[in-house]
């Protein structure tokens, strides 16, 4: 059986688990993706630096991206180096020389989803992107495949894990703001500029993405009125707790009166609840349709093995051909819904008001 060959940009914290979860487990993948995955070419800024994830055997590092996107040898290029350019233009590249895209990069799809959707549609090719919201947790399959029959009407979720380990760590370790952030970056978890993180921006990222699936709602990130952790205070955690709160990072945004409302903000949430008892690096997303009623989905939203799976489960369904029916599905134009921006004041009370 011809294998599918993968060249992939990137091998820091999660290419370097996707190369570990395609070398260690090949056999039970292939047995899934009905043929075998080798990754062939790993494009990275310095192939001599010492790394702690060596590429697997067989495998050439390159600084040259060429190597991978013009390679006629190859079916799929893993974007996984981040950031906006060069990886847009790498990403269009690809999908022109007729290969099939993977990518973890919500920064790039919360700015430029549309014209990189809108290129995957007219190319026919595949963009998969399960690993850009929720890391291992599968949002995105939920609701471009299992919850199509709903009419989504309300999201909250906890999107980002090193706000929520922060948070875990400042309320139940007693750790400083300072040293829980350097604990989440030690981790593998932070973005490579953790201001994106602690300031709520990847947040706005993610949820520009989930608005677009569950709403048909196309919105730019800078237009979500965001705040993120890094202005709170540790006695605001404390007074929370001796409250029976638990102060999460949340993102939300309902349908209302024909239009829908995006926002991230710190939120009080009342202990007990799903959304108060999720911990560390873990995301969870509470999904409202009309049909299947709410849905909580949660696992771990960060760091190299839980992101991996999400990448690897998207190079099996480019393998099977379901990624690209997936593409297909979403490279339709969508029936806009029109935006509502939150006022602050929206944002402030949902801030004080946890049954919101
Ligand atoms: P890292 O910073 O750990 O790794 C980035 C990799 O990309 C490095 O290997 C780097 O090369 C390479 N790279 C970056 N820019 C270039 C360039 N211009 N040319 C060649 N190679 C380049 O990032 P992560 O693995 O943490 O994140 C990658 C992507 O996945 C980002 O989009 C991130 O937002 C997303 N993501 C991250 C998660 C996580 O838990 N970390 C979870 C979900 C998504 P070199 O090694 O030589 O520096
Ligand atoms: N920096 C991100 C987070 C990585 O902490 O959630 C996962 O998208």
């Amino acid at each position: 059986m011809e294998p599918l060959r993968v060249g992939m940009l990137g091998l820091g914290t999660v290419g370097g688990g996707v190369a570990r979860l395609l070398s260690g487990e090949g056999e039970r993948i292939a047995r899934r993706a009905g043929r075998p995955i080798q990754l062939t070419t790993i494009v990275v800024r310095d192939p001599k630096r010492p790394r702690a994830i060596a590429p697997p055997p067989g495998t050439r590092l390159t600084d040259d991206p060429r190597a991978v996107l013009d390679n006629p040898e190859l079916d799929v290029v893993v974007e996984v180096a981040g950031g906006i350019e060069p990886a847009r233009g790498w990403m269009m590249a690809a999908l022109r020389n007729g290969k099939d895209v993977v990518t973890a990069n919500k920064a790039l799809l919360a700015e430029h989803g549309a014209d990189l959707m809108a290129e995957a549609g007219r190319t026919g090719r595949a963009l998969a992107f399960e690993a850009s919201v929720g890391g291992g947790v599968p949002v995105i399959h939920a609701l471009t495949v299992a919850l199509t029959a709903n009419r989504v009407d309300a999201l909250a979720a906890i999107l980002n894990g090193t706000c929520n380990s922060i948070l875990t760590e400042m309320t139940e370790s007693g750790r400083s703001y300072r040293d829980a952030l350097a604990l989440a970056q030690a981790q593998g978890f932070a973005e490579a500029d953790p201001t994106l993180d602690v300031d709520g921006t990847d947040t706005a990222h993610k949820l520009a993405i989930l608005a677009w699936l569950a709403f048909d709602h196309r919105i730019g990130p800078a237009s979500i009125p965001r705040r993120g952790i890094d202005t709170l205070d540790e006695l605001d955690l404390r007074f929370a707790a001796e409250l029976g709160y638990a102060v999460k990072l949340l993102a939300w945004a309902e349908r209302r009166e024909g239009t829908v409302a995006p926002r991230v903000a710190p939120t009080l949430v009342k202990r007990g609840t799903p959304l108060a008892e999720i911990r560390g690096p873990f995301n969870a997303i509470r999904i409202v349709g009309d049909a299947v009623g709410e849905v909580v989905l949660t696992g771990q939203g960060a760091g190299a093995s839980p992101t991996a799976s999400a990448v690897v489960g998207d190079l099996i369904d480019v393998a099977t051909g379901r990624a690209r029916l997936t593409t297909r599905f979403l490279a339709s134009p969508p029936s806009a819904v029109p935006s509502r921006t939150a006022s602050a004041q929206v944002v402030d009370a949902a801030i004080q008001d946890p049954r919101r």
